[in-house]
């Protein structure tokens, strides 16, 4: 499987500033050889403008997308909109959605139809809080996470699974490598009950949460971590290019 290292620009840059990072970004990354598959979601209204540009093994996300498909829904974007810009893929349910608009697991579930009737890729995002984690038991947290958000799915197709810990989250503060590991492995297994053991080789499992190009090798190193999704690191061009290099050196087969 290939790894794939993912930028979320968060609501950061302006138009000019998110165009001074791609048009170096894209050429060196065409410069490089590796296999990792490298994606960039930037601010939504900058999604129709950059999806002009592109580079070997390199695509375009959105950070979200409308749980609703066209209609009276002053504000929203659909997911139907979001690919006729040229975006292949869409994160859906990442913590700061959930936390500060509201977005529930039936929400966060509606979203994951919409995008995959669109065709778009699914950046599902899941992690626990602190206090799940200290309470013991931190997998099944996740895990229902992933129950709620393939609710009804008959097969994984067009899912990418993001596990990122909520308490290393721009904070500065990383999982280990085991505790990744060990969660990862958890997700996989699940996956493996719910859409059967091919799928769940297949599926790539990114880590996010602080994760820089000083502490990468370590994690996508990891038999189970097949990449990551990356903020706070991915907004500057040489510490995201370092980041596909990492990956890329430690790409296996
Ligand atoms: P971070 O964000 O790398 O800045 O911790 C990751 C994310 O929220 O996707």
């Amino acid at each position: 499987m290939r790894n794939i290292v993912a930028g979320n620009w968060k609501s950061n840059k302006l138009l000019n500033e998110a165009q001074e990072f791609t048009d170096p970004f894209l050429s060196a990354l065409n410069e490089l050889t590796g296999e990792t598959e490298v994606v960039i979601a930037p601010p939504a209204p900058y999604l129709a403008t950059l999806a002009k540009e592109g580079a070997y093994r390199f695509s375009w996300a959105a950070q979200q997308c409308s749980a609703h498909g066209f209609g009276a829904f002053t504000g929203e974007f659909t997911a139907e909109m979001l690919r006729s810009t040229g975006v292949q893929s869409v994160l859906i349910g990442h913590s700061e959605r959930r936390e500060h608009f509201g977005e529930t697991d039936e929400v966060v579930r509606a979203k994951v139809e919409q995008a995959l009737a669109a065709r778009l890729r699914v950046f599902l995002c899941c992690g626990e809080t602190l206090e799940q984690r200290e309470s013991g038991r931190p997998e099944d947290i996740v895990c229902a996470q992933l129950e709620h958000a393939t609710t009804g799915l008959t097969d994984a197709e067009g899912l990418v699974v993001a596990y990122e810990p909520i308490w290393a989250i721009g904070t500065g503060r990383t999982a280990t490598a085991d505790q990744a590991q060990s969660m990862h492995a958890a997700i996989r297994g699940w996956w493996a009950e719910r859409f059967g053991p091919d799928a769940a080789a297949n599926l790539p499992i990114l880590y996010g949460g602080s994760c820089k190009p000083s502490n990468a090798a370590e994690l996508f190193s990891q038999p189970d971590v097949n990449g990551g999704l990356i903020g706070g690191a991915s907004l500057k061009v040489d510490d995201f290019l370092d980041l596909v290099r990492i990956a890329d050196g430690l790409q296996n087969g």
